[in-house]
């Protein structure tokens, strides 16, 4: 049987209490906190509940709060108060002091015996959900320093960083040709078919950890053998129809070698993502040899780019709990932001047209 805490200065209610809940729990009985703690001190380990008076001599139920918080019983232990006490203000107090209940009196045997027990069998709950937490948080945590310790290597390793000079040395040449073109189009016909470019290199720990979860080796050989992505660009557009003129005529220099096209534009993802992706091998030029380098181009409008980010950020945060309604939002969204840049750039042509 489960050992119950009664601490009351009132022997009356240690006997009402007793024998309302004697047949389902041994009962140990203090007369005031001093007696409580030692109590505690002794079977804090086999104590299922405490139930606490406030007003007691000697010391008082906040003290015995107070010293079970210092101890890190209140974690351990449910405190359910038995005070005559109604005030707010009190209440309100020990439940931010970490108080599972009260139980008011005078005491009804049914209600003292649901509370009693009800309080248990929750606090036993979310003990155990906090352990499952815990033990969970401890095993990313694990994972984290794995990636962490393996990517550590591999920036130690000489072919690793030769390796991501020459996707740095990829990024460039895309880089420059886009600019090149879109320098291009603003002399000659006084647009600009892309709005900014940004670039990133995959760091070791994605790149670690994404040759894990795909469960390829861990090796200089697998990352250019099955990666795509470590060399990644983001062209963003004005109109739709920019994005396809300069994917097209990009692909189309001679050198370039289309691997994969995604397009999410015409076939967007189930949450609404948009975007052209583009996997190239292109080109480098080194002191004494030519390779062809994997990369990844992502081109956007400026609309799509901004629900991109937003969207991404719901993927990381874990806390926020269920997302069905955000993600009903985030696909009309997107759906809006379709046909808002399909009518900008009718407006475009109109002007263009007029300006002709
Ligand atoms: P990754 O393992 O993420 O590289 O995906 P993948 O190899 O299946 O390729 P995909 O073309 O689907 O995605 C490549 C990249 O596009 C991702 O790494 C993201 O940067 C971006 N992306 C793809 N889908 C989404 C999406 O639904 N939302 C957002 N915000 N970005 C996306
Ligand atoms: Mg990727």
């Amino acid at each position: 049987m489960q050992r119950i805490l009664v601490v009351d200065d009132s022997e009356l209610n240690r006997e009402l209490l007793q024998d309302m809940l004697k047949d389902d729990y041994v009962i140990e009985m203090a007369e005031d906190g001093k007696q409580a703690i030692h109590k505690l001190e002794e079977y804090s380990r086999e104590t299922a509940a405490l139930l606490l008076d406030l007003n007691m001599p000697v010391m008082d139920g906040f003290s015995v709060i107070a010293e079970m918080r210092r101890n890190g019983w209140m974690k351990k232990i449910p405190v359910l108060i038995i005070s005559s006490e109604y005030a707010a203000e009190v209440e309100s107090t020990c439940f931010e002091l970490g108080v599972s209940d009260f139980i008011h009196r005078p005491f009804e045997e049914k209600i003292v015996r649901n509370r009693v027990r009800n309080t248990i069998e929750l606090f036993a709950c979310k003990n155990q959900l906090e352990e499952k937490v815990e033990e969970q948080e401890e095993q990313i945590e694990e994972q984290k320093n794995i990636i962490r310790q393996q990517a550590e290597k591999l920036r130690e390793e000489k072919s690793f960083n030769k390796l991501m000079l020459e996707y740095s040395a990829a990024i460039m040449e895309v880089e420059t040709r886009l600019r090149v073109l879109n320098k291009e189009f603003s002399q000659e016909y006084n647009r600009n078919p892309f709005e900014s470019i940004m670039s990133r290199l995959k760091s070791p720990e994605s790149i670690f950890e994404k040759l894990e979860r795909r469960g390829f080796p861990v090796s200089v050989e697998s990352i250019r053998e099955n990666l795509t992505d470590v060399a990644g660009l983001r062209v963003i557009c004005s109109f739709p129809d920019d994005i396809y003129r300069l994917a097209e005529l990009f692909t189309r220099q001679d050198d370039i070698i289309l691997m994969v096209e995604k397009d999410y534009i015409k076939n967007p993802k189930t949450n609404g993502y948009r975007s052209l992706h583009l996997i190239l091998s292109v080109p480098i030029f080194l002191s004494n040899e030519k390779k062809y380098v994997s990369v990844e181009v992502q081109f956007r409008t400026i609309a799509m780019d901004f629900w991109a980010s937003l969207e991404h950020k719901l993927k990381y945060k874990k806390n926020i709990g269920k997302t069905d309604d955000i993600e009903e939002q985030l696909r009309n969204c997107a759906d809006s932001i379709e046909e808002l840049d399909y009518q900008m750039q009718e407006i475009r042509n109109k002007i263009d047209r007029f300006r002709a």
